[in-house]
């Protein structure tokens, strides 16, 4: 009856069934998982909203790639970021998902392959599946910090690749891209005609100071069809809203055949509300405020995370340069999941298993930044403790 595409057993798993019974049984627990900015105690302005009830929206004018005004704010907020991309590359969507679903649907027909980093975004399996694409893993290498296993990725390509994804800062190991990776990526694929996805969301977020300056970014590139993505669920902690977005970048002849194509997919859905797209202007500008916020509780999660050094053994904080997540690399006292299980039950923190993002091997934990800085040491704290791993608060 039903397709593939959807898995066949939805049931929960044993994660899912526990974080539940605890919260049933009203024990308390502290929640590192936590990557919904509007449940992590940020300060929203209460009118921030009101741009959405523009009386402008009451007439529906549809424009399948985007009102040129909303366009034109993606283009001012990628300038904000030294780059520069102008509106006519740009393609609203409703959602960072959305595009990757519009971009599935533009460069693969079904049994087509896109290449994924591991570790890296748990979705990526899911949205693939649903446009009927296959997804590939090539190696994210951790030495210090994380690179890309550029042969892993050569391995991993057959004659149907269409895309290479990279996510960057990447979710959850927080590594970047640099300019020397793009470009050898670039090398591979261009030629091949495999197109590279840089799922950027995260750019605002350095951690690592200075990191961000030594980032690669698709959006500048003319060698290879590259597509940019962003959105307002990270940059202004808005994700509610619905507004992401694509920058098409490349050759280009093949960039505008890309962008062509890719109003013809979104003419078919039209998925961007008029009201968000009169609203973007207005809601970037005002969205500032929250992006710095949560610019600032991350990055001091992070200092204090990093702060406890060579003292936190046999614990390590993996080096993170720039997202909303931290790593820890801890002791195999038993498998992930019985580990994270016991932290739930016995510390009332949870945290996410590795596994969950395809780790090469086990033990490693990550922790969301987001959470209020007091609640996060605290939770650290405990999880530290549980391996006997020396704390020093702040
Ligand atoms: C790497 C990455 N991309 C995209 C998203 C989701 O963005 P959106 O809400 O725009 O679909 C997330 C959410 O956690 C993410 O971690």
């Amino acid at each position: 009856m039903f397709s593939t595409r959807v898995p066949r057993d939805l049931a929960a798993n044993r994660l899912t069934i526990a974080v539940a019974a605890q919260r049933a049984a009203g024990r308390p627990l502290i929640d590192l998982t936590e990557s919904n900015p509007t449940r992590a105690g940020f300060d929203y302005p209460a009118d921030l909203l009101a741009p959405l009830a523009d009386a402008r929206a009451l007439a529906y004018a549809p424009s399948p790639l985007g009102l040129r005004e909303a366009r034109e704010a993606v283009s001012r907020d990628y300038a904000r970021q030294r780059l520069d991309v102008p509106a006519d590359r740009i393609a609203l969507t409703a959602s960072t998902s959305d595009a990757y679903s519009v971009l599935f649907k533009l460069l693969c027909d079904a049994g087509d392959e896109v290449l994924v980093p591991r570790p890296s975004y748990p979705l990526f399996e899911p949205l693939a599946a649903l446009d009927a694409v296959a997804p590939r893993a090539y190696d994210l290498d951790i030495h210090g910090g994380w690179t890309i296993d550029v042969s892993s990725v050569e391995r991993a390509i057959t004659p149907r690749t269409r895309a290479l994804l990279v996510v960057t800062p990447n979710n959850p190991t927080g590594s970047l891209v640099s300019d020397d990776e793009l470009d050898r990526l670039a090398a591979i694929c261009a030629p091949r005609g495999i197109a590279i996805v840089a799922d950027e969301v995260f750019a605002d977020y350095e951690l690592e100071p200075g990191a961000l300056s030594r980032a690669g970014r698709v959006a500048s590139r003319a060698d290879v069809l590259s597509f940019s993505l962003g959105g307002l669920s990270k940059s202004i902690g808005l994700p509610q809203v619905k507004l992401g977005w694509i920058a098409v970048a490349g050759p280009e002849p093949l960039a505008r055949a890309a962008l062509e194509r890719l109003e013809h997919v979104s003419d078919a859905y039209l998925a961007v509300s008029t009201p968000v797209q009169i609203a973007a202007p207005a809601l970037l500008a005002r969205g500032a405020a929250i992006r710095s916020q949560i610019a600032e509780r991350v990055a001091a999660n992070y200092r204090m995370l990093k702060a406890g050094g060579d003292a936190l053994a046999p614990c390590r904080v993996l080096r993170s340069d720039a997202g909303w997540y931290a790593v820890l690399h801890v002791p195999s006292l038993e498998p992930e999941e019985d580990l994270v299980l016991r932290l739930l039950a016995t510390d009332e923190v949870l945290v996410h298993p590795g596994y969950f993002f395809d780790f090469p091997r086990e033990s490693f934990l990550v922790v969301s930044l987001l959470p209020p800085t007091a609640a996060f040491a605290e939770a650290v704290a405990r999880v530290l403790r549980h391996f006997d791993c020396t704390v020093r608060r702040p």
